[in-house]
């Protein structure tokens, strides 16, 4: 059995040219199986309140969701580099709260590194984070917890002076210690000059092929969220529809009386 993936065999994947792969969890069976088919990283998302608690946005999210979530991950994942998101507010007081709640994530949740959004406007605080020794993940480029000053979901750095903005956000949050930045919603040549530009992966979502790895909402890849279907996304099964299935052909049985049967009862 291969063993646990570090922050250091990420980094090495880059300078390798090996792309890294990761995708969000949230609970255990879904850890179990990615953990078994060998995805490089998890991420623990914020998009959990999205996606499985049925919020609009992710700032509802509680540090002790995160933690729950973690954990359940955690418990499946022997493989995997698994990351959490620091949820709104969670970082964005002062420094102490942010190193307390960093330090919650990794000691009550189990998790190896943290990821926060934000790039010129959080580097002290990721550099609070690295010299207490937790890895952070940087997040850049259209960042969902910014939804109210974006005005919505929109892809980030179209015009020059904001690409240049998005561009020192990298160089910032890996001038400040950041083992990996996530680009999200930008443009590919963007991706592609940040990319270029930094040593640390760059992991993109919305951000075309040219980075260093790629993350994508388990839900979305599956067919469970229908909620909204971004350009993005390559949906690669409709579990909705398996799942409905399923669920439809037991509603029948049990009208029908056709399970349980003996199979299924004790003697
Ligand atoms: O919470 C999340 O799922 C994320 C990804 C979209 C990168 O931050």
């Amino acid at each position: 059995m291969s063993k646990k993936k570090t922050v250091l065999d990420i980094q090495k994947m880059k300078v390798d040219g090996e792309k890294i792969a990761m995708l969000t969890c949230y609970d255990y069976p879904f850890a179990r199986v990615m953990d078994g088919c060998g995805i490089d990283m998890i991420l623990v998302g914020d998009s959990a309140g999205v996606v499985v608690a049925g919020y609009d946005t992710t700032l509802p999210v509680t540090m002790d969701e995160m933690i729950y979530h973690t954990r359940a991950v955690m418990r499946a994942t022997p493989k995997a580099l698994v990351v959490t998101d620091m949820p709104f507010m969670s970082y964005q007081i002062d420094i102490a709260d942010a190193r307390r709640n960093a330090g919650r994530l990794i000691k009550e949740g189990g998790s190896a590194a943290v990821k926060i959004e934000g790039g010129v406007n959080v580097a002290p605080v990721i550099r609070a984070l690295v010299e207490i020794d937790i890895p952070v993940v940087a997040h850049i480029g259209l960042t969902p917890q910014s939804i109210h000053r974006m005005g919505g979901y929109k892809v980030q750095g179209k015009r020059v002076e904001q690409a240049e903005r998005i561009l020192e956000d990298a160089l910032a949050v890996e001038a400040a210690g950041a083992f990996a930045v996530v680009l999200e919603g930008i443009p590919q040549n963007l991706a592609r000059r940040i990319t270029e530009s930094v040593a640390i992966p760059t992991i993109g979502i919305g951000a075309g092929p040219h980075c260093d790895g790629q993350v994508l909402v388990i839900h979305d890849i599956l067919g469970l969220c229908e909620k909204y279907s971004p350009k993005f996304v390559k949906r690669y099964v409709d579990a909705r529809e398996l799942v409905s299935a399923a669920v439809t052909a037991y509603i029948d049985d049990v009208r029908q009386g056709t399970f349980p049967t003996d199979e299924h009862s004790f003697n």
